[in-house]
């Protein structure tokens, strides 16, 4: 073979290898960008003390199922995960999706990281969720955080949920973690049961986790007293006797409420209400 046929060869070779790729640079690995475009909303990551803040509010422990809802680079269920949560993240973009992955790797924790669109996605075995979306996107969850189970903790950065209040805020310097626990759905008409007394007709008439409601009582309405629903848990009070007789019970979605009322003279029985 002739000097110039094998410099040929080697140069078809070579335009060979470009053309199919195969002399190609590695790929750069994904960095992502503070407020690159997301689905529904850009990427800016909380900043670490208000992670804490926020897993500290929903009193996040070992065991707890911590969601958190558009990921980023999974810090927030990484930071759960630290905590001993069983973490999950839930993201849009897939290049996200395979950071977080990295990173928990990197920061010796196992977290599931799943590429989806969280509104598309089943959450309902959460314990707590987490939150850096929009208002108008927490307003969409709304229902859907509404309709979990009574107690499951749901923690904001930011941003509120229109007109279902947090149990509590916190100021980290202009930043702002909220909490709101899942309310138990107790509106209506309850028939409750006293050991050994007649049946009692309740009415509670709720939004979200504030609560009131009246006894019907010898034809007449006794407005409750203290009344109150934090998760699955329901107290109010009624006048009883000259005192006070105050019932401390819980519910699920649906289910009965049982519980003890303490009456005027500090004896206590086991309650049990349901819906007729
Ligand atoms: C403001 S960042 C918060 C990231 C992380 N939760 C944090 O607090 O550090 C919002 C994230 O939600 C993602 N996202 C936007 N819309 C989404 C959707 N419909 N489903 C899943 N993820 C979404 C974005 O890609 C972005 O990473």
């Amino acid at each position: 073979m002739t000097t110039f046929r094998r410099r040929l060869l080697t140069a078809s070779a070579a335009a060979l290898l470009v053309l199919t790729g195969c002399a190609q640079p590695a790929a750069k690995p994904f960095e992502p960008t503070v407020g690159q475009a997301g689905k529904d909303v850009i990427w800016v990551p909380t900043p670490d003390a208000v992670v804490e803040r926020m897993l500290e509010l929903a009193q996040v422990k070992s065991g707890d199922r911590v969601v958190d809802l558009g990921s980023g680079d999974g810090k927030i269920a990484i930071a759960a995960a630290k905590r001993g949560a069983r973490a999950r993240g839930i993201e849009f973009n897939p290049d996200m999706v395979a950071l977080s992955k990295r990173n928990a790797q990197a920061q010796g924790v196992q977290v599931d990281f799943r590429q989806g669109d969280i509104f598309a996605s089943d959450f309902s075995d959460a314990d707590v969720i987490t939150l850096y979306l929009l208002p108008h996107l927490n307003e969409k969850l709304r229902p859907i955080l509404l309709d979990m189970k009574p107690g499951t903790r749901v923690t904001s950065h930011q941003f509120q949920m229109g007109d279902w209040k947090p149990d509590r805020t916190d100021d980290l310097e202009g930043r702002q973690a909220h909490l709101w626990i899942v309310p138990a759905k107790v509106a209506g008409r309850w028939s409750v049961r006293v050991d050994g007394q007649p049946e009692l007709a309740v009415h509670l008439v709720q939004r979200y986790q504030a609560l009131e409601g009246h006894l019907e009582r010898g034809g007449s309405q006794v407005p409750l007293q203290d009344a109150r629903v934090e998760g699955p848990r329901v107290s109010f009070a009624v006048p009883q006797d000259g005192g006070t007789a105050r019932f401390q019970g819980s519910t699920g979605h649906g289910g009965p409420m049982e519980g003890t009322v303490t009456l005027a003279d500090g004896t206590q029985k086991r309650f049990i209400a349901t819906r007729p």
